[in-house]
């Protein structure tokens, strides 16, 4: 079977101000034809940066993005953002149910879908992540969430166009700590065939699968060579422009 394109994903998280924008210039200058042509590339700044980035972004072949979205199109809810408005901004993508908004803003699966079905109503790409905490994995616990999670983040209408999906253990974000390969494998399978359900035969096996949870350049090619892995959901190495081209120079 043919792998779908790899995409490195960066998640900047609540990280950069305006001269953020050498951090893009470097990773533009690093993003050459031989690196073009193997991988995809995303940047998910916070907001504020976005118009400007995706303006720098042009015809680099890097992609910007969103880190989360409301629901609705337009409205009164103070302080947040619209997929359309992510859209006019120029981003093309938006991550969706992180586990930090999912523990910090209380997000539910359903809420989580709304929001990726709103990017889809914008013609946004939904990134949607997914994974378990330490206490889950130590009770045995994994792919009953992961799988709990997906079916009920995964809004219909979602295909490999339109959809990217992110597993990432909750302890292994920012804490050094990964998944052995196995691990990763194991749960990559689960979400492969838990796709079959929720975009159908013809797509499942075209649909990104992401891991994401502190990869590094030093961790990055055993972390994608693991079967299923189509790309990683970076966050402390993607805002230092040598360590993510490092981990797209994995592929
Ligand atoms: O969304 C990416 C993120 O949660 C992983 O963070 O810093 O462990 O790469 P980090």
């Amino acid at each position: 079977v043919e792998r779908p394109r790899p995409l490195v994903a960066g998640n900047w998280k609540m990280n950069g101000l305006k001269a953020s924008e050498k951090v893009l210039t470097e990773i533009q200058e690093g993003f050459v034809a031989a690196l073009r042509s193997k991988v995809d590339m995303a940047i998910c700044p916070p907001a504020t940066l976005i118009a400007q980035l995706a303006e720098q972004a042009e015809g680099s072949g890097i992609a910007i993005g969103g880190q989360d979205c409301h629901a609705r199109e337009s409205g009164a809810f103070t302080g947040d953002i619209s997929a359309e408005m992510l859209a006019d901004a120029g981003a093309t993508c938006v991550l969706a149910g992180h586990s930090e908004r999912r523990q910090y803003h209380g997000e539910t699966d359903a809420d989580v879908a709304a929001k990726a079905q709103a990017a889809h109503r914008a013609g946004l790409v939904a990134i949607v992540c997914v994974g378990e905490t330490r206490e889950e994995r130590e009770a045995g616990r994994t792919l009953d969430v992961v799988r709990t999670q997906l079916k009920g983040s995964v809004p219909a209408g979602s295909n490999s166009t339109n959809l990217v999906v992110a597993y990432e253990p909750v302890w292994a974000i920012g804490t050094g700590l990964t998944p052995t390969a196995a691990d990763v494998a194991e749960v990559h399978a689960a979400i492969r065939a838990a796709l079959r359900v929720l975009v159908g035969e013809a797509e499942q096996d075209k649909v990104r699968i992401l891991y994401g949870g502190s990869v590094k350049p030093s961790n990055a090619a055993e972390l994608m060579a693991v079967e299923n892995v189509d790309g990683a959901l970076v966050g402390g190495a993607s805002l230092v422009a040598a360590d993510f081209l490092g981990i797209a120079g994995a592929y």
